[in-house]
């Protein structure tokens, strides 16, 4: 994406460098491209040319009011999956009838305030739906099915399959809860309007979500009332040089004809919703961290930054890999080095694999560069944390030159604001 550039050896995001911007706000920074994330928001829904599609962006991946209100501006609706999430959400501009509620383990409270604000709720259990039957009768609701298959980058975020904890299990085969679903609508006289299911995240492999699309819209069959169906979110980004990009034009074609194909059969135009995260907003998202130390031992090169995993978790959780430049040497010979976090943890390390640590060549550090952790912009700020009782960054969004403030850097009064 072109929004990256050298000048003068020092890292420019869509014009501004890096050394700039943490002159102006600080150090460590999330920095988000507003260029990526409308680029790849129109990506997406370009490629989908089925009639009746809304996109809900899962404000889970990244919740900066910002860039949830520009998000809502551009016609997009949101996947929650709390009763918070909804009321930002709204407070964004998003209407409630573009919020779908995903709640897991929902009390009959959470359940009320979603349906006092005109959302829909999308229940993954039988005993939601009874529950949700007894306290909304003769109202209209959505059903999360696990389909027997999952998939994605890490087996913590696989959502779909036999060991998940998501979803009213549904397969091809086994059937044996449409009777009880229809059952409990039935005495309560409530209406299945959608079908979601979301089998996992970081998926590259586009034949996953058109295997995935099969089986729901079969099992869609059963049910006589439906508005929408939903296929999740899930769609991954290449994180290392060499992973392949989803092919969004095949997804989007084979998806267009198979939804042309079952709204013929079901006799209505049913809408089709899908709810990317990561797609939307991993490569728009960049975490500068400076460099403040630098030691060896017979193993490893150690660069120390002013960041750890209270920033950006995904490498302990998952061995995720994200890749590291020097802002501030970019063109420089490279060297093996293990870059690590200023948290009192051995596992703060941000160079790992699923196996562990692992040595990673960038170009020449010295104490003071900026390192630019990049493709952040999806599940880093938004599971960040104050351990070993560090402040949350400030967040920044760059346009053509130009930078706006989006969330000031927290202080010690924020951390000491909510105690007695
Ligand atoms: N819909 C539902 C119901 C979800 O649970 C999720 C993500 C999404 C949509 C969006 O998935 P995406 O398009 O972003 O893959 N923290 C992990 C990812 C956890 C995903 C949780 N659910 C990571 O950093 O890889």
């Amino acid at each position: 994406m072109g929004i990256f550039s050298v000048n003068n050896n020092e890292l420019y995001i869509d014009g501004i460098s890096a050394r700039e911007l943490i002159q102006k706000f600080g150090s460590p920074l999330y920095v988000y491209s507003e260029k990526i994330i409308k680029e790849k928001f129109y990506k997406l829904k370009k490629s989908i040319t089925y009639k009746n599609t809304n996109i809900l962006y899962a404000m889970k991946a990244n919740s900066n009011f910002q860039i949830l209100k520009m998000l809502a501006r551009e016609g997009c609706g949101i996947d929650a999956v709390s009763i918070e999430e909804i009321e930002i959400a709204l407070k964004a501009g998003f209407k409630p009838e573009k919020i779908l509620f995903t709640g897991i383990n929902l009390s009959i409270e959470d359940m009320k305030r979603a349906v006092k604000k005109g959302v829909m709720l999308n229940l993954g259990s039988l005993m939601q739906l009874k529950f949700y039957g007894e306290y909304f009768p003769n109202t209209k609701v959505s059903i999360r099915i696990n389909p027997d298959f999952g998939s994605g980058h890490h087996d913590h975020v696989v959502t779909g399959g036999r060991s998940s904890k998501f979803g009213i299990f549904i397969s091809k085969d086994d059937r044996k809860y449409v009777e009880e679903i229809n059952r409990i609508c039935k005495k309560y006289n409530i209406t299945i309007a959608g079908i979601h299911a979301h089998i996992g995240s970081g998926i590259r492999d586009e034949e996953k979500f058109i295997k995935l699309s099969e089986i729901i819209l079969d099992i869609a069959k059963e049910f006589n009332d439906l508005e929408f169906i939903d296929i999740g979110g899930g769609i991954g980004i290449p994180y290392r040089d060499n992973e392949e990009e989803f092919n969004i034009e095949k997804f989007g074609n084979d998806i267009t004809e198979r939804m042309n194909n079952f709204s013929k059969e079901y006799g209505k135009n049913i809408k089709l919703m899908l709810e990317p995260g990561r797609y939307i907003v991993a490569e728009a998202g960049i975490l500068l961290t400076t460099v403040y130390d630098i030691k060896e031992t017979p193993l490893y090169k150690f660069v120390g930054v002013d960041s750890g995993f209270n920033l950006l978790i995904r490498p302990l959780a998952y061995g995720s890999f994200h890749k590291i430049i020097n802002a501030s040497n970019v063109e420089d010979d490279k060297e093996e080095v293990v870059v690590a976090g200023y948290i009192c943890e051995s596992g703060d390390v941000f160079t790992r694999n699923e196996e562990g640590i692992e040595k990673r060549a960038i170009s020449k550090i010295d104490i003071g560069n900026i390192l630019a952790i990049m493709n952040a912009g999806a599940y880093g700020f938004a599971m960040s944390s104050n351990y070993n009782s560090r402040p949350k960054p400030a967040e920044v969004m760059v346009y053509e030159g130009k930078v706006k403030l989006i969330r000031r850097r927290e202080t010690i009064r924020d951390l000491l604001a909510t105690q007695k």
